[in-house]
C-alpha cells in the first residue's frame, strides 16, 4: 500500500515499510496540483487530478495499486463519543443510532465509520468506552473515487488528515509523564496548507477535536498578488522572502506592505483558532494546552513560530515527521526532504497506516 494526499499546492505520495524498530521510507513524490483542481479539501477536476496523480506515481516509482487516502474539509464530521463498553461489531449499529445528533446531512447520502480509541472504567464502576466517529458526505468521497479509478488504484483506507497528522508527530507530542494530577494536557497541532488550515486537539495520543479552517497560504498570496499587481509566482516568491517580525515596539508603518499581508491573514487563522481552544475548554474541564506543533507549507514562513508562540502563549515547535522515520541516505537527497517535511508530513503520517 502506499499513500497519497491531494493538496490545492501539491500532490504528495509515500510509500513506508514497517521495520522492528519502526518505519523505513520506501518512496515518496510530490507534484504542482493542477491549477483549480483542489481546493478546501474538495477535488472539483477529477480528470485533471488524476492526469497528476499518473504522472506522479510512475516518477516515484511507485508501483503499488492499493492506496491510503485522506479526506478533510468542514463537511467531514470527525467526533469522539463515548459509549457503554460494547463488542465491536454492536459498534456500528451503535454508531448508526447516535450519528443523527453529530451529523447534519441525510445519513444515507454519507459514509460512516467509527473505531473505538479507548476503554475507560466510570466512577460508579460502568465500563465504558469513547469512540471516534468519522462522517463524510458521498458528493466528497466521489471525486476521489473517480480520480482513483482513473489511475488504476484501489482506496484501501480512507482516513482523515488530523488522524494522519498525530500520526506523524507521535515523537513530537507530550508523553504520558507529563500528566498532571489536575489538568487534561492537550497539545495543538496547527497545519497551515494552501488552501486550509487543520486544527487537531491531541490528548494522551488519541484525537480530542479537529477543526477545518478555510484559510491557508494561497489566501496571503492571492492577497498580494491584489496589492502589488504581479503574477501569482511573483507573489509567492515574494511571500516566501517575507519575514514576519514579531516585536511589538514595531510601528506598523515600518512593515513593509507584505508583511503587512501576512500577519493579516495570520490573524485571521488565530482568530478561529483561539475560537475553538476556548470552546473545547468550556466543553471538557480542567484542560491545559500544553504546546503548539506547527505544519504544513506555511510552517515555512519566517519567523511564524515566534509569532503564533507570542500569541497563543505556549511553546511552538516545528512538527518533525521524520523523527521515527528511517531514511536512507543513498537512496533519498535528505537536504532537498527537510525542506519539505512540512508538506509532506501528512501524507508520511497517512502512510504508517500500513501495518
Ligand atoms: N518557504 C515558504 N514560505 C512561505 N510559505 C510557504 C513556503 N513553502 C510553502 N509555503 C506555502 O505553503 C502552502 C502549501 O502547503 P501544503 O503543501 O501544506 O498545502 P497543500 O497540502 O497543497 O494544501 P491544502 O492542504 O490546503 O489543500 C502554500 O501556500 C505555499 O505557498
Ligand atoms: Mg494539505
Amino acid at each position: 500500500m502506499f499513500a497519497i494526499d491531494f493538496g490545492a499546492r501539491s500532490i504528495k505520495v509515500a510509500k513506508v515499510h514497517r521495520t522492528n524498530d519502526g518505519y523505513e521510507l520506501g518512496n515518496y513524490g510530490i507534484t504542482l496540483s493542477p491549477e483549480g483542481a483542489i481546493a478546501n479539501g474538495e477535488i472539483l477536476n477529477p480528470i485533471v487530478v488524476a492526469d497528476a496523480l499518473i504522472a506522479l506515481l510512475k516518477d516515484s516509482g511507485i508501483r503499488d495499486r492499493k492506496a491510503i487516502i485522506a479526506i478533510t474539509g468542514q463537511k467531514v464530521i470527525v467526533r469522539e463519543i463515548v459509549f457503554p463498553l460494547m463488542e465491536d461489531k454492536e459498534l456500528m449499529a451503535g454508531v448508526i443510532w447516535e450519528a443523527p445528533k453529530y451529523v447534519p446531512y441525510d445519513l444515507d447520502e454519507s459514509i460512516i465509520d467509527a473505531e473505538k480509541v479507548e476503554e475507560f472504567v466510570e466512577k460508579d464502576g460502568n465500563k465504558m468506552m469513547k469512540v471516534l466517529l468519522v462522517a463524510a458526505p458521498k458528493t466528497t468521497i466521489q471525486p476521489y473515487m473517480e480520480v482513483l479509478k482513473k489511475a488504476r488504484t484501489i482506496p484501501k483506507i480512507v482516513d482523515v488528515v488530523s488522524s494522519a497528522n498525530i500520526r506523524a508527530f507521535k515523537n513530537n507530542l507530550s508523553d504520558k509523564k507529563e500528566e498532571e494530577k489536575e489538568s487534561v494536557i492537550i497539545d495543538i497541532i496547527l497545519s497551515i496548507g494552501a488552501s486550509n488550515t487543520i486544527l487537531t486537539l491531541v490528548g494522551k495520543n488519541n484525537l480530542k477535536f479537529t477543526r477545518d479552517i478555510l484559510i491557508g497560504g494561497n489566501d496571503i498570496t492571492k492577497a498580494i498578488v491584489k496589492s502589488f499587481n504581479i503574477s501569482f509566482d511573483e507573489a509567492e516568491k515574494l511571500k516566501r522572502e517575507t519575514k514576519i517580525v514579531v516585536d511589538p515596539e514595531k510601528e506598523e508603518e515600518k512593515k513593509n506592505e507584505s508583511e503587512k499581508i501576512i500577519v493579516k491573514i495570520l490573524n485571521q487563522i488565530t482568530k478561529e483558532v483561539r475560537k475553538s481552544l476556548s470552546y473545547y475548554k468550556t466543553q471538557s474541564q480542567k484542560v491545559k494546552y500544553n504546546k503548539m506543533i506547527l505544519s504544513g507549507g506555511c510552517a515555512n514562513i519566517i519567523n511564524i513560530k515566534d509569532f503564533l508562540s507570542e500569541q497563543f502563549e505556549i511553546p511552538v515547535i516545528i512538527g518533525n515527521p521524520f523523527e521515527e522515520l528511517k531514511i536512507d541516505e543513498r537512496v533519498f537527497d535528505i537536504k532537498r526532504m527537510n525542506k519539505l517535511k512540512d508538506t509532506l508530513a501528512t501524507v508520511i503520517g497517512l502512510a504508517m497506516r500500513e501495518r
